[in-house]
């Protein structure tokens, strides 16, 4: 019989490879693999629970919560604010820094999360995820600042995400290999399934919003119609898959092969740089695509290089293969350079003298 491995035995096991992971470390992967199973609970019984649907409220980007929204978000706090491993918190839902209460002790490490990303699908029984990411503390006082969150995504501890799909997994990393677990129900215990994941050398897949196609530049364009077989060096076409669940689009990619891509455009000249979020969204799933052997860029350089300047900004996202990444970054020095003039002050803001 194989080797049967949870989740908390194979952080026990890294720890001893790696000296430098603390125990406070091991057991932040451990209560977020909690929260992970729990979320999973309610998305599986959303239905039947009735809290299905819109709440009332709007988040800080003026989209409509989801109800679940709510409850994952929530449920990450919860399980994270008294374990005296974290010093601040922020989530995608929340405006500001996320204090942790004044009576709990603090800890080294400050937690960033998507509590529910590709909440458009939750109504309509299509994969969902969260997406979590993990810095180190740098400054030093007792409680977490800004300057603690704010920090490249080169610099991460660990990241990893959840994806709520025909079964639940959870993939992470702390710096030494992209790991996948799949939750068994029956046991509530998260199985080691798929380990040391690596992108295949060979793309499949790419995954755009094809419907926002007239706003994109004609870089992004040509790109496009090379990957399917239609520009540049002749090539096989790749198959089309879009879910809308960053989490779901890029879980496929990471194992099949291909690249995501939402870009920056010039719709609305002052904002040139997409929809998704640095701090929630790209930046996790930056670190662990380039875990895996990928790559992931804003259209001019890597996303883990990027110095934030607020938690909330947003960035393109071309993430997957190496080499295609590369080829967009190609086809954007070529024919983007207006769209480039609009969008290199955003990526350099937090670099330049106030
Ligand atoms: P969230 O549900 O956390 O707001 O994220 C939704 C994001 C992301 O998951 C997805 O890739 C993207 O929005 C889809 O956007 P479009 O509907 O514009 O394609
Ligand atoms: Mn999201
Ligand atoms: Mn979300």
């Amino acid at each position: 019989m194989a080797k049967i491995i949870t989740i908390e035995r194979h952080i026990l096991e890294t720890q001893k490879q790696f000296p430098e992971a603390t125990g406070a470390f091991t057991n932040l992967m451990y209560d977020m693999a909690l929260a992970a199973k729990i979320i999973a609970r309610e998305t599986t019984r959303a239905g039947l629970a009735g809290i299905l649907g819109a709440a009332d409220d709007h988040n800080v980007y003026g989209e409509q919560q989801q109800k679940l929204d709510v409850f994952a978000d929530q449920m990450i706090f919860k399980i994270n604010d008294h374990t005296g491993r974290l010093c601040a918190m922020a989530s995608e839902e929340h405006e500001g820094l996320i204090e942790i209460p004044p009576h709990f002790d603090t800890g080294k490490y400050v937690l960033l999360y998507d509590p529910l990303d590709g909440s458009s699908n939750i109504d309509v029984n299509v994969s969902i995820g969260t997406i979590f990411a993990v810095h180190r503390k740098v400054t030093t006082g007792e409680r977490g600042t800004l300057d603690d969150l704010l920090q490249p995504g080169r610099k991460l501890a660990a990241a990893g995400y959840v994806i709520y799909g025909s079964s639940t997994m959870m993939v992470y990393s702390t710096g030494h290999g992209v790991h996948g677990f799949t939750l068994d129900p029956g046991v509530g215990e998260f199985l080691l399934s798929h380990e040391n994941i690596r992108i295949p050398p060979q793309a499949l897949y790419y995954s755009a919003n094809q419907g926002n196609q007239k706003y994109w530049t004609t870089g992004v364009n040509r790109f496009i119609q090379h990957l399917q077989g239609m520009e540049g060096e002749p090539r096989k076409p790749l198959g089309h898959r879009y879910i809308g669940s960053l989490v779901s689009d890029i879980h496929r990619n990471l194992l099949r092969g291909g690249i995501f891509i939402y870009p920056g455009d010039l719709q609305k000249p002052n904002e040139p740089y997409g929809k998704l979020r640095l701090m929630f969204e790209a930046q996790a799933m930056a670190f662990l695509v380039e875990q895996a052997g990928g790559y992931a860029s804003d259209g001019l350089g890597s996303i883990l290089d990027i110095q934030p300047y607020s938690l909330h900004q947003r960035v393109p996202l071309f993430i997957g293969n190496r080499d295609l990444v590369e080829l967009a970054e190609a086809y954007i020095r070529r024919y983007d350079q207006d769209w480039i003039a609009a969008y290199r002050p955003f990526r350099e803001r937090a670099s330049q003298p106030a």
